[in-house]
């Protein structure tokens, strides 16, 4: 009796040690506990004994009893919340929780996609600082003092002849001064006008301006170049239209219109029932330029151009006003 005790202590213990789960404790049980368990087994046999055997024989098992069902109390505890094999609580086919990735902004976007297109063409891609001097805003692309082109371009002064800079074209002379020709680049970055804040107009906003000077650089080049580039940006169909223009910097100018992407060119509310849209400024670069850069006179000849990374993402993403680039509304990120 005493060494059948021991093997059941022994047994039960490495079956409780094993038991992780409110079912397989539930079979541990009734094993020993239950009323047809080892335990009552013993306990029939208890009347059988030997009499000066029973009353320690008595003692034993219900120790035993005892032992046991304070150890499967003890589990029990601890398993509670645990639910038995195959009622799992968690729903493992849920789908998870993305984390939110974040991603580029439209103009990032637009922009990288007008620096691919020139950057497939040849240009290289080139920055200068945003804080700049009269010289390189103004008086080096032919813009004196009282010229009232200035008007429209006049920014932020930080100091007497230190401004935010009104266009990329600063970077133009940056290179140009820096290089001779051949040179073939695009300047994308921001820029600041003294406008005031509507549908279509920011005080701050994105450029994208390109250079080609070498020797024989032609009207025609522009023309090509810029048609090229409208297609890629609008798709195939799109017809580029040269206007007659002004710019100090540029000799002849002229502003260029894309046939409306809304209607073609029938004529729409978006492009005033005109069938163009402008896009961009752009011209045979001003003998006066290359002389403020130090280039010999009639050496070279140049083209160049300037757009809104904005307008062009207006018109190529259907947005109606420029100020929602500028909010941070996550609901109108998110689209792009
Ligand atoms: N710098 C002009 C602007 O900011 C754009 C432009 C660039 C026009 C080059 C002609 C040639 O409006």
């Amino acid at each position: 009796m005493q060494d059948e005790i021991r093997n059941i202590k022994k047994s039960f213990e490495e079956e409780i040690v094993n038991a992780n789960d409110a079912g397989s404790l539930e079979s541990v049980r009734i094993k020993y506990l239950g009323r047809k368990g080892l335990i009552a087994a013993l306990m029939a046999r208890l009347p059988g004994l030997p009499k000066e055997e029973k009353p320690a024989a008595g003692k034993e098992i219900n120790l035993l009893k005892t032992g046991i069902q304070r150890a499967l109390t003890k589990k029990k505890e601890e398993y509670k919340h645990t639910p038995a094999r195959g009622e799992l609580r968690a729903d493992v086919t849920m789908p998870g929780t993305w984390p939110d990735a974040g991603r580029a902004h439209p103009i990032t976007k637009i922009l990288n996609e007008i620096n691919d297109i020139f950057i497939s063409l040849g240009f290289s891609v080139a920055q200068g600082p945003e804080i700049e001097s009269e010289f390189y805003n103004f008086e080096a692309l032919n813009i004196p003092l009282e010229h009232p082109s200035r008007d429209a371009f006049d920014t932020f002064y930080i100091k007497d002849d230190i401004l935010l800079r009104s266009h990329t074209s600063t970077v133009q002379i940056r290179i140009m001064e820096k290089q001779k020709p051949p040179i073939q680049a695009i300047m994308p970055g921001r820029v600041y006008r003294p406008d005031a804040v509507d549908a279509s107009h920011s005080f701050m906003f994105h450029q994208v301006e390109g250079l080609m000077v070498d020797k024989k650089i032609k009207f025609s080049d522009l023309k090509g170049l810029l048609s090229l580039f409208t297609k890629r940006m609008f798709g195939e169909k799109t017809k580029t239209r040269f206007r007659p223009s002004f710019f100090p910097f540029t000799e002849p100018s002229a502003e260029v219109d894309i046939s409306c992407i809304i209607c073609s060119g029938k004529g729409c509310r978006v492009c005033s029932h005109t069938g163009w849209l402008e896009i961009l400024g752009a011209g045979m670069v001003h003998p006066r330029v290359f002389e403020a850069v130090g280039y010999p006179p009639r050496k070279y000849t140049g083209l160049a151009f300037g757009m809104g990374a904005e307008r062009i993402a207006m018109l190529k993403y259907g947005i109606n006003d420029i100020r929602l680039f500028f909010e941070n509304d996550i609901r109108f990120l998110k689209q792009f």
